[in-house]
């Protein structure tokens, strides 16, 4: 049975997979796209909306230090992640790669954990999206009932109708087609792009230099409640429960983590991808850089102009301008961001029924979902079916720690794509690989070690909702995707390898 469980798909029969016609993706996105891609999905709530509550509750100024150290593993990360997506270039992001690297359990489990990421994430912006609008509503006078608004802070039972009708428009984009929605994202990240340098500049005529004093303010203890809310290491290691001081600059890092998700989506696309060989290290390596510099400047100069205990938690960029007299900026601000998180909305959401449609095609789901729109060429199914369900859970779920759950996923993709490089460069040193990895396995490992220090900083009960998916995820696998795999099939003669050669 284990032979089964970690039978590997061939890099190969995943290229051939691509290649056939109902199942195939429209190529036509170039590097410059991807970057677009890239710098769209990764600007979103984490520059806009958790830098200010993780600077008033985890790390005040220092929170530029965890956008540093976030965005170190993510570096990491990325070339790691580079290397498999000019090596393995068809849909479905770290799934793909360890398919055929690590083996079909591990592939599913992986794939299982991208969709948490994908559409939680999805559902996450969306609500965060609704927020933002909702704020521009109320400058214009329009306030959204209570049963209609964002559920965050809501004591009210109700549905944010907004977040699940951005979900809905987004959804029907996608169906109709890739190029459409990459035109929608390179205006959008334009606008957003811009918000982010108009924070950058005027903002750094308004810091005064006390609002830095303290950069690392002291460790605090937490008042009492339960355990479970602390990072899993203070549970660990029996440290009394603390916010601030250098922990709390890992704590906030773990959160703010939240900020550079992304950049991954960008390796699903590797099949729609012109010359994803080379192509697509450009892509993600491109949009990463561009993206941390942007996160350090916003929140030294945020923190800057606003004492961080007078940070707002809801629109601390917007609010950082209101509150030292331009609310112009301000209101531009709320505008920028809510365009922006547009994007971001709609590129998770991409990522996510790409990944669900690699895993029906192996028929680790089923294959119903795999077969593309005969006249858009987009995996229509399994995007309006996600599609539906992310409206529903973004109308209904409060967004907070559903952020954490997210990165929780996303670090522990990271941490399987690492040790796939490491494996991959043994089994198969012969596959073309445009983008190599350095120091390898060094630089594998430091990633891995990174992304699980991030891990154990979220939150214990992060640790048991993630732990509740996977098992969740594993009674799929053995009730359904086992005995329906493709591979198994194949293995066992029952289907022929794809037209256009045999496996090796
Ligand atoms: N990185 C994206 C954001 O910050 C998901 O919203």
């Amino acid at each position: 049975m284990s032979s089964t469980l970690f039978r590997t798909k061939k890099v190969e029969q995943s290229l051939l997979d691509t290649e056939e016609p109902e199942h195939a993706l429209k190529k036509s996105l170039s590097a410059l796209d991807l970057t677009v891609f890239g710098v769209g999905v990764i600007i979103g709530t984490g520059i806009f909306v958790l830098t200010g509550t993780v600077a008033k509750d985890n790390a005040g100024p220092a929170t530029a230090l965890a956008f540093v150290a976030a965005g170190v593993a993510c570096a990491l990360a990325a070339l790691c992640y580079a290397e498999f997506a000019s090596t393995v270039p068809v849909a479905g992001s770290a799934y793909t790669f360890s398919y055929a690297s690590l083996g079909e359990l591990p592939a599913w489990i992986i794939g299982w954990d991208l969709v948490l990421e994908f559409a939680l994430g999805t559902a996450v912006v969306a609500v965060g999206w609704s927020g933002y609008i909702q704020s521009l509503l109320e400058n214009a006078g329009w306030t959204m009932p209570a049963a209609l608004g964002s559920r965050e802070g809501s004591d009210v039972f109700g549905f944010d109708i907004l977040a699940a009708a951005l979900v809905l428009v987004l959804t029907a984009i996608l169906v109709v087609g890739m190029k459409l929605s990459a035109r929608i994202t390179s205006i959008v990240v334009a606008i957003k792009v811009t918000v982010v340098l108009v924070v950058i500049v005027a903002g750094a005529f308004l810091i005064e230099g006390k609002n830095y004093d303290p950069f690392i303010p002291k460790a605090k203890p937490v008042e009492a409640g339960s355990s479970l809310d602390s990072p899993l290491i203070q549970l660990m290691f029996g440290w009394a429960p603390s916010n601030f001081g250098v922990m709390g600059i890992f704590t906030a890092a773990s959160v703010v983590f939240f900020a550079f998700i992304g950049f991954d989506v960008v390796a699903t696309a590797a099949e729609e991808t012109k010359n994803p060989q080379r192509d697509m290290p450009r892509g993600i390596i491109g949009s990463l850089i561009i993206c941390t510099t942007l996160y350090v400047l916003v929140s030294i100069v945020v923190t800057g102009m606003q004492h961080y205990t007078k940070l707002d938690v809801d629109a601390p960029l917007a609010e950082a301008f209101k509150a030292t007299g331009h609310p112009w900026f301000a209101g531009f601000i709320s505008f920028g961001a809510a365009v922006g998180l547009t994007t971001v909305c709609m590129i998770l959401l991409l990522g996510q029924t790409r990944v669900f449609f690699a895993m029906s095609r192996d028929g680790l789901l089923p294959r119903f979902f795999s077969h593309v729109h005969p006249r858009f060429k987009t995996p229509h199914r399994p995007t309006i079916l996600l599609g539906v369900l992310i409206a529903v859970l973004a109308g209904f779920t409060p967004l907070t720690e559903l952020a954490a759950l997210v990165n929780i996923g996303t670090l522990f993709a990271f941490v399987v794509v690492a040790i796939g490089v490491i494996i991959l460069r043994k089994s198969r040193p012969d596959l073309p690989r445009s983008f190599r990895t350095p120091w390898v396995p060094v630089l594998p490992i430091l990633s891995v070690c990174a992304s699980l220090w991030l891990m154990i900083n979220l939150p214990a009960e992060t640790w048991v909702r993630f732990a509740i998916w996977m098992v969740v995820g594993f009674l799929v696998y053995f009730l359904y995707g086992r005995t329906h795999s493709r591979l198994a099939r194949r293995e066992a003669g029952e289907e022929q390898p794809s037209v256009g050669g045999g496996t090796p």
